[in-house]
């Protein structure tokens, strides 16, 4: 079983697109979202429509900004930029939209006895994983031995080995990682939408459940276009001077 793993896609329309295009020849049998399908970018409709319709067994986990977009959360914790943003979000998404966000299930969820996904951590979806200590409590949270998160947009490995845990940061183009039985992971496969790892480049993973490895990888795509309708949309400025384009 192969499945395509996506996170922070931050209703960013062409950065979605870039993937999809990427992966259309290559081999999958489920797509794994890890939450924030919406925020800060100017696409929330486009972003979901076209993961709804996609024509593969689907495994969702909300993340915090489709918590607040969704109007579950009123957003108090968001910093002005993210609040600003997911109020033009509520108020862009369709009602079934809307009502896919609030519907999505909140991790973390195990996924057919191989893995588990969850969007911040497996102990609290607004929770970053950053350091070994962070990941300490993950591995401490989960029954199998390879969990899949987001929320911090940055590609990431870390592995609890019998001499502690192992820290990386995935960087480049296409990289393979061969998981190693008697050791655990939690593996970021980075951002889509709006990657914070100074690549502008759409990130995403390919994890092959079957022979055991992780594929990395990053795609361009029309930062220019998906910079301009953010501006039209009159979304915070800095969305697309800084935080789209990763700087
Ligand atoms: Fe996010």
């Amino acid at each position: 079983m192969r499945y395509l793993i996506l996170s922070d896609l931050h209703s960013n329309g062409e950065a979605l697109a870039a993937v999809l295009s990427r992966v259309r020849r290559r081999h999958y049998d489920r797509l794994v979202v890890l939450g924030d399908f919406v925020g800060y970018g100017a696409d929330p409709n486009g972003v979901i429509d076209r993961v709804r319709h996609l024509r593969r067994r689907k495994i969702l986990v909300r993340g915090n900004h489709d918590r607040v977009a969704s109007g579950l959360d009123p957003g108090g914790l968001f910093n002005p930029v993210a609040l600003a943003a997911a109020r033009w979000t509520a108020e862009t998404l369709t009602a079934a939209n809307r009502q896919f966000l609030a519907d999505l299930p909140v991790g973390p969820i195990e996924v057919e006895g191989r893995f588990v996904v969850c969007h911040g951590s497996p102990f609290d979806e607004d929770a970053y994983i950053f350091s070994d200590v962070d990941a300490a409590w993950s591995f401490r949270t989960i029954g199998l031995d390879l969990c899949f998160f987001g929320h911090s947009h940055i590609p990431s490995v870390f592995t609890l080995e019998p001499d502690g845990i192992g820290v990386d940061v995935v960087r480049g183009g296409r990289q393979r990682l061969k998981l190693e039985t008697g050791r655990r992971y939690l593996i970021n496969p980075g951002s889509v939408g709006q990657p914070r790892d100074r690549n502008i480049d759409a990130a995403f993973a390919l994890y092959d459940g079957d022979e055991g490895f992780v594929e990395f990888e990053r795609v361009p795509y029309d930062v220019a276009r998906a910079r301009e309708k953010i501006l039209r949309a009159g979304l915070p400025g800095a969305l697309g001077d800084r935080l789209l384009l990763g700087a």
